[in-house]
């Protein structure tokens, strides 16, 4: 085997070879990373017909893959944490024995790579060789995988300097499970469409993904690596891996605040990763910059505080209701250099989705390959159809972004997408109330994930289908976690989804949340005025600025009222999460459960914000 001269570390070239001994590729390509490897594997799939190239005077080096239409999303049912002990894994994970797991994943993956090439990719999640990054190493048959890696880590040889002769890396095994034969056209999408296993072995540190192509199964450095794994490597090591974008708010005096959000898959993190706040913001100098759209690793500092990385280089976002509109940022962000998947594709040769800015062409190919036009009653887009964009094409990124020390965090903010019961923000009482208000999340279900949509789950942390241990045991972490640092970030809970009895919003969202963004960075700082609430702390209508938004009192009130009857069924359905949680869950969750449901219902009636509360 040719292992390039920049490879020094014994240890990966020995599991190479013997994953290449399991899986009898055609042949073995070690990505460097570089840009012409990178052109060249691109225009591969052009000629294998797995990726279109997009029109070069509209959508430059940029291309659309259309996936098998059984492989649109994360497949949850079909994720595994391989931990020894099947509590370690907790109720809300898919568990198999790690030996029993080991034989079935050795004897599907035994000659999955014939006929194809097995790439080996190194890379760094995380500035590289920063104190808070990880190195992995993904092994693949997908070319797809290879040029989406490129995009979203820092990949190939610089990422195996930082490795060195010696260092540590998480092995990530990824077949797409489509050996192909001699003379066998292969697909344009190979993919396995029976059986799909996304593996993690917490302990040993390993992942093994089989039969899937799509972003979340195959980019192993994404959710695998980034939140299942490093989650682990988190609750051992005493920092935490979150499912979080990070964001810089700069004040018209120039001073910065960084706060990390949490929120499910799909509810508008990149949205908010990448805010444009209204015009009466701008005007007075506040400015948004975005750290990262989806994942942050989060250390306790020297300085007390708690500091903050992007592990990703580029984003994997969700395009129907992209547009300037909703995203100027993010649609700049694609301009060029951008990989498509599952969008429809224009007579022109550009893309389009549902929400895009300008009318509904008339004629557009869909996501599968079809003509669709205006009257056709399926979407052109995929409701889950992504876009994968290098981070360095978003005009409003961070300047630290790629700091190896990382940012210091101020605020934590968790938010579902919830037509009801939660009001648009709450300050949390203190840092414990903060990790309750987290753990007792919910968000209505969406494409993101395969299955039904719209159904309301319990999603603590946003860290549901990420977390790579017992819920239970994540919570009590990060109560420990508070306890050891000096400047702990404050905690809130918003919600942008809440809905009239039309099912209209009620709050208009994107730019205008900056509005209350504002008394979140004025908090987290000591210097905003709130009134206490039994949830938390509220901001009343006269500490937001309105200014440029016709938004009235009792719009306001609307967005922030408490209902009993709401409430009731919330802490019914909170007490159903403590219950499935109960031998791992820290008895303050329970107590503060029990201490909101007596605010509540000590208050003599429903508790509104207009209400004196003198
Ligand atoms: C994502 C997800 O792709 O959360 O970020 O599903
Ligand atoms: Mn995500």
């Amino acid at each position: 085997m040719n292992t390039p001269e920049w490879v020094e570390h014994r240890g990966l070239v020995a599991w190479v070879n013997e994953m290449a001994e399991l899986c009898k590729p055609a042949d073995i390509h070690w990505c460097d990373g570089s840009q012409s490897e990178y052109d060249e594997l691109c225009e591969q799939l052009v000629e294998s017909g797995a990726f279109i190239r997009l029109n070069p005077q509209k959508r430059p080096r940029s291309f659309l893959a259309r996936s098998d239409p059984s492989d649109v999303a994360r497949v949850e049912e079909r994720t595994f944490i391989c931990a020894r002990s099947e509590e370690d894994a907790g109720p809300t994970n898919n568990w198999m024995d790690p030996r029993a797991m080991m034989g079935i994943l050795r004897g599907l993956f035994a000659g999955s790579m014939v006929g194809r090439t097995m790439y080996v990719v190194p890379f760094s999640m995380g500035p590289l060789g920063s104190p808070i990054a990880q190195l992995g190493v993904q092994i693949t048959d997908s070319p797809y995988a290879v040029v989406s890696m490129r995009i979203m880590t820092r990949m190939g040889r610089a990422a195996a300097e930082v490795l060195g002769a010696d260092g540590e890396f998480v092995p990530c095994m990824h077949s797409v499970g489509a050996p192909l034969a001699e003379g066998e056209q292969d697909a344009a999408w190979p993919c396995n469409p029976t059986e799909k296993y996304i593996v993690h072995f917490p302990e040993s540190r390993e992942i093994w993904s089989y039969g899937s192509g799509y972003g979340g199964n195959a980019l192993l450095g994404k959710k695998c690596l980034a939140l299942r794994i490093a989650s682990t490597m988190a609750r051992d090591e005493g920092w935490l891996a979150e499912h979080m974008l990070i964001l810089g708010v700069t004040d018209p005096e120039g001073e910065k605040t960084y706060v990390a959000a949490a929120f499910p898959s799909a509810c508008g993190k990149t949205n908010f990763a990448m805010l444009v706040p209204p015009p009466a913001f701008t005007d007075q100098g506040w400015k948004v910059t975005t750290v990262g759209d989806d994942i942050a690793w989060i250390k306790p500092g020297e300085n007390g505080r708690l500091m903050a990385i992007n592990p990703e280089a580029g984003y994997f976002g969700v395009a129907p209701g992209t547009s300037y509109a909703t995203n100027p940022n993010a649609m700049e962000s694609i301009r060029s250099d951008t990989i498509f998947t599952n969008v429809a594709l224009t007579d022109d040769g550009d893309v389009w989705w549902e929400g895009m800015d300008g009318p509904t062409p008339e004629h557009l190919i869909d996501w599968q390959g079809h003509d669709w036009t205006p009257a056709s009653d399926t979407k052109a887009a995929h409701p889950n159809s992504r876009f994968t964009s290098p981070a360095t094409l978003n005009p409003a990124l961070d300047e630290s972004w790629d700091d190896p020390a990382g940012v210091p965090i101020r605020a934590f903010v968790f938010g579902g997408r919830r037509a009801g019961t939660i009001p648009l923000v709450v300050q949390s009482f203190n840092w414990a109330f903060g990790v309750y208000m987290a753990a007792t999340m919910g968000s209505e279900t969406t494409a993101a994930a395969f299955g039904k949509q719209g159904v309301v789950r319990r999603d603590p942390f946003a860290m549901l289908p990420f977390s790579g241990y017992h819920m239970g045991d994540y919570v009590n972490h990060w109560l420990a976690l508070g306890r050891t640092v000096r400047n702990p970030p404050r905690i809130f809970e918003v919600n942008w989804f809440r809905r009239d009895e039309d099912g209209k919003f009620l709050w208009p969202g994107f730019g205008e949340n900056m509005r209350v963004l504002q008394w979140i960075v004025a908090r987290s700082r000591g210097r905003a005025l709130g009134i206490e609430s039994p949830l938390g702390w509220m901001p009343r209508y006269e500490d937001l600025t309105w200014d440029g938004l016709d938004f009235s009192e009792q719009d306001f009130f609307s967005c922030m009222a408490i209902n009993r009857v709401d409430w009731t069924a919330e802490l019914l359905d909170v007490e159903e999460l403590f219950m499935k949680l109960y031998n791992r869950l820290p008895k303050e969750m329970e107590m503060i459960r029990s201490l909101t449901t007596s605010a509540l219902w000590r208050s003599p009636k429903n508790w509104e914000m207009n209400s004196d509360p003198t």
